[in-house]
């Protein structure tokens, strides 16, 4: 915190606010409607997104005095690997609206910090090129891969060599959106971001999926060609035309639009998926399995069973089901019923220092912050997210030191009190 406070004193105002509303207040401005509304939105009336909030305001820190906190350390280990923080960059789709080198300007950011980035299966940008422009901040910089399990194994496979190749040391496998929540927001503005050919970077240079796509062309459906497209159909089809990244897929998209478009709305999640293709997962990859979007203690415990190495207790930040237990409060019991037995992380409404610091104490390893850095790329691009993620490190390291604690790994609910 003395190098933010010192940087301030030296430069005058920092390019992000150092407050989440106002953070917050600056980048509603600075973003294009349907950004705001995808990026921001919640599912449904917003209650789960009130929830994660609600669920970190019941936990109060008390404070202990006089315990020399003059040196404190908030280095954490995850996965054989050491970081300077317990903080992730949670992996966040089709970020191209907000700009266009979203991925790219995350993945820099956190190579700098030496933060873990979780690319995400939709990025705007593909993981080879977020890999190497982290590579170019800092040779072999933490990041993982995230996952949604397509219909495709061969798909799924191919995404995983891929993300070995990169350099994941990790790949988190998101169970919570096998389909897409409901999305007023979204809605409301007949807005999708796919439909904006944002968030298909990952497909349309993979070897798998083209094949995929190429067989479709040989042998079309004859049901799914018939019937005439609707304009809104064909409007979609153009905007990806323009916007997708690749000639392959432009050229493709050209000639063959609903073969391009039907193998993507196909193929991105497999809404059967189940424990058996987890326990398989293990066979398919090297790298460590992270189940992302945990919320029930006894889904907690049977990943515990198939051996997975840790899960992201989350509701998606509210996108997904409307009234939904905030991941705080989910979290209490996530961690009673593993024991210690993997990793168990967090996020969805972590927006502060003070607020990893509550996660770490209920018995987090470490916390992912998702709406808060896009909001900071929105403000300054790759130094905006450098300015929030540092801002929130320096205030957990402040939290730390000032509730007379001086190890993040050594916190636990003895720092906390119940309040409601
Ligand atoms: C997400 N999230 C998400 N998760 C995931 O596994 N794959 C994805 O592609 C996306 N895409 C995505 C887009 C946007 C715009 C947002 C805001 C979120 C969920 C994300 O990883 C994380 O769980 C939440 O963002 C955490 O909550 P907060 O910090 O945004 O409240």
């Amino acid at each position: 915190q003395n190098v933010i406070y010192r940087a301030g004193i030296a430069d005058g105002r920092p390019a992000v606010p150092t407050d989440y509303a106002e953070l917050e207040r600056r980048a509603h401005a600075a973003m294009s409607e349907k950004a705001w509304a995808y990026i921001a939105g919640g599912a449904g009336e917003g209650e789960t997104m009130r929830a994660n909030r609600r669920a970190l305001d019941r936990w109060a820190i008390v404070p202990r005095v006089l315990r020399d906190v003059s040196s404190r350390s908030l280095s954490t280990t995850l996965f054989g690997q050491t970081l300077p923080a317990p903080l992730l960059l949670s992996p966040v789709g089709a970020g191209g609206l907000v700009t266009r080198n979203a991925d790219v300007a995350i993945g820099r950011a956190a190579a700098s910090l030496g933060l873990p980035y979780i690319l995400s299966n939709q990025g705007s940008a593909s993981m080879e090129d977020v890999g190497a422009a982290m590579d170019d901040v800092a040779p072999g910089s933490p990041r993982w891969f995230q996952l949604y399990w397509s219909v495709d194994d061969g798909l799924v496979d191919s995404f995983l060599r891929r993300a070995e190749a990169m350099g994941a040391s990790a790949v988190a496998v998101t169970l919570d959106t096998t389909m897409l929540g409901w999305r007023p927001q979204d809605l409301n503005l007949g807005s999708l971001p796919f439909a904006r050919g944002e968030g298909i970077a990952q497909y349309t240079r993979d070897p798998r999926f083209r094949a995929i796509v190429d067989e479709k062309v040989a042998n079309p459906d004859p049901a799914a060609e018939s019937p005439t497209p609707s304009i809104g159909a064909i409007k979609t089809l153009v905007s990806i035309a323009r916007n997708a990244p690749g000639a392959w897929w432009r050229n493709l998209v050209d000639k063959h639009p609903r073969a391009a478009v039907e193998t993507f709305l196909e193929i991105y999640s497999r809404p059967s998926l189940s424990w058996t293709e987890i326990e398989g997962l293990r066979d398919r990859t090297s790298l460590p399995i992270v189940l992302k979007g945990v919320l029930h203690p006894d889904d907690a415990r049977q990943a515990v069973d198939v051996g997975v190495d840790g899960i992201i207790v989350s509701n998606h930040g509210g996108r997904q089901i409307d009234g939904s237990i905030g991941s705080i409060d989910a979290l209490v019991d996530v961690v009673d019923a593993v024991d210690g037995r993997l990793k168990v992380l967090v996020d969805s409404g972590i927006r502060t220092g003070a607020d990893v610091f509550k996660a770490l104490a209920l018995g987090a390893d470490a916390a992912c912050i998702g709406r808060p850095h896009m909001y900071g790329l929105a403000l300054d691009g790759e130094n905006g997210v450098r300015e929030v993620m540092s801002n929130i490190a320096a205030e957990l390291d402040l939290t730390l030191g000032l509730s007379g604690h001086t190890d993040v790994a050594a916190l636990d609910r003895d720092a906390l009190k119940k309040v409601d």
